[in-house]
């Protein structure tokens, strides 16, 4: 038994973006959904297989099998939570003059231009993951960074600020394998600025329900 509550699914109202279709999303929730029921049943599992207070040397093959997977289908729910949560309707545009956000941005990078030509650049890294933006708690600096499936690449301790799914379910059904770049430009096109300012300093819960 887990002794701590299930995950929930959230809910995200991101229907007519720009770019991006409502039939896409409806598959990516179902994929999302998937994260959270595999986390909470790993968990379970898991926790069934310590009860005792050690893990049986016969139980041990499968303990380690199902610790390996837990990383996966965490990573994969809180980065869709972030993912979904950096979007809205009528979003887009840049990061507004002189707000906190684009002062992180100019002092890390030295302009916005470079720092999304650098993002948009990891987003076009072959292979499936993400993009990434973190901010470093110990510096405030922002860096861009590639996570191959969702466990491999994350940068431990650092805030995710800007999370961008470039695996190709996320865009498959909008466009073609090669134009990627064309969904990147979608994504920026509904982008939920105020949200990824909100996460600078670690304070904002990575996903609301709607
Ligand atoms: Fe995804």
């Amino acid at each position: 038994m887990s002794t701590t509550e299930p995950y929930q699914v959230k809910k995200f109202n991101l229907s007519a973006l720009k770019g991006i279709s409502d039939q896409t999303l409806e598959m990516h929730f179902k994929l999302y959904e998937g994260y959270v029921k595999n986390t909470n049943q790993l968990t379970e599992e898991i926790s069934g297989l310590i009860k005792g207070g050690k893990v049986e040397q016969e139980e041990m093959p499968m303990y380690s099998e199902l610790k390996r997977r837990l990383g996966f289908e965490y990573n994969g729910m809180v980065l869709h939570e972030y993912y979904f949560g950096n979007l809205m309707k009528n979003g887009g545009g840049e990061p507004r003059p002189s707000s906190s956000l684009r002062s992180a941005i100019e002092d890390s990078f030295g302009s916005f231009e470079i720092w999304k030509a650098d993002f948009a650049s990891v987003g076009k890294m072959r292979g499936v993951g993400w993009a990434i933006c973190y901010q470093d708690p110990l510096t405030q600096k922002l860096s861009n960074h590639w996570t191959s499936l969702h466990e491999v690449g994350n940068v431990a301790g650092f805030v995710p600020v800007l999370v961008m799914d470039v695996w190709e379910h996320a865009f498959l059904l909008d466009y073609q394998p090669s134009e990627r770049g064309k969904y990147i430009e979608a994504f920026f096109s509904n982008m939920n600025w105020t949200v990824v300012e909100e996460r600078l300093g670690g304070t904002l819960v990575r996903a609301q329900n709607v």
